[in-house]
């Protein structure tokens, strides 16, 4: 295992993790790739360690991801389902939390439909003085951490497979296209982007951008492709995250595409005019890949409304897609992340 020093308590964010925090994830998440890769492969290194996994709402492969790693690092699991939970019988988020502090829990993994859920229990374990950590698996359209990091692991692993870090994806071109407004995943993507260095290309229509970015279209619709908003970091002098609201300059060059899933239920309005017609503007198909780099590489977080984000037939060439490999580096991501999170505590 790397020895790196970790000092992070929960992860609820990626809004303050620091390159060398990424570079943690990644070359721990590199050494489970390795364990799970091996015949047996479990390792007893959070033996006697209790993760629950608090999902108050649906997910596939979030949860089922948090449980095997857990499982594959030893640690005994407890799964929760807010449908056949005492919620239903009026106990609290905090109290529900309680419970499971009270079984001797050491990790929560907390996905909820409100932002900031989290966040609260985490600020409870800290008020109550216990050495509970929390991971946020996403909440509301907030962060979705883990999702983000093995987003990278992919990546990363892709252009160096024994040696995967941040400044790989340094001055790559990432379009992120789609319903950004509800995504959550496109968040936390945004800031470990950045802080690689990488060039961020969000597209999608006006009606599918934060309002803050919506509001600029509109102020600026002298504009015909693009302008970009955050100019830079520090340590880096030029722009890194740009705007569009037609397809085509996002691809352009692009060497990874990462396309978003069209989030109907949380959907309050009518915001666009029919599926068809955004497929046409917004869909990823292998055609319109031509505009970019010739091994770009398609991501999506999952689950996917195929013929919608993305054509069915892209989705399933292994020449472009990325998406069973996201799938499978979650694992590894998610034991880094218990690993890391956990074994301060034994
Ligand atoms: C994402 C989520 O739940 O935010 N999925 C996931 O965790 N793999 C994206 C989505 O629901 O579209």
């Amino acid at each position: 295992m790397p020895t790196t020093t970790w000092n992070r308590h929960h992860v609820l964010s990626l809004s303050d993790f620091t390159s060398a925090e990424y570079d943690t994830v990644l070359q721990t998440a590199a050494s489970f790739q390795e364990v799970l890769s091996r015949r047996t492969k479990k390792v007893p290194t959070l033996q006697g360690h209790v993760v629950a996994n608090l999902f108050f709402e649906p997910s596939t492969r979030t949860r089922s991801s948090f449980e095997l790693a857990a499982k594959r690092l030893s640690a005994d699991t407890l799964n929760f389902a807010a449908a056949t939970s005492s919620m239903t019988k009026g106990e609290t988020i905090l109290d529900t939390a309680k419970t499971y502090l009270a079984m001797g829990t050491d990790i929560m993994v907390v996905r909820h439909r409100e932002a900031g859920v989290p966040n609260a229990i985490a600020a409870e374990m800290d008020r109550l003085g216990v050495r509970v950590s929390v991971l946020n698996a996403g909440d509301g359209q907030h962060e979705h951490p883990s999702q983000a990091l093995l987003d990278l692991f992919t990546i990363c692993t892709l252009i160096d497979s024994n040696h995967p870090r941040l400044e790989l994806l340094k001055n790559k071109k990432i379009a992120i296209v789609g319903d950004i407004l509800h995504s959550r995943v496109a968040r936390s993507n945004i800031w470990s982007f950045i802080a690689s260095g990488a060039q961020v290309h969000l597209a999608a229509p006006p009606t599918l951008l934060p309002k803050l970015f919506a509001e600029y279209i509109l102020e600026h619709s002298e504009l015909t492709t693009e302008e970009f908003i955050i100019s830079s970091s520090p340590s880096s002098p030029t722009p890194q995250l740009f705007l569009h609201w037609q397809l085509e300059p996002a691809l352009q060059d692009a060497d990874f595409v990462m396309t978003l899933r069209l989030q109907k239920e949380r959907m309050t309005a009518h915001l666009l005019p029919s599926l068809r017609e955004y497929h046409q503007l917004f869909g990823i198909t292998r055609t319109k890949l031509q505009l970019c780099k010739s091994n770009v590489k398609v991501l999506h977080p999952g689950p996917v409304n195929r013929g919608v984000e993305i054509s069915s037939e892209l989705m399933d060439d292994p020449e472009f897609s990325l998406i069973q490999s996201q799938v499978t580096s979650g694992v590894a991501v998610r034991m880094a992340l218990l690993y890391l999170l956990g074994s301060g505590k034994s």
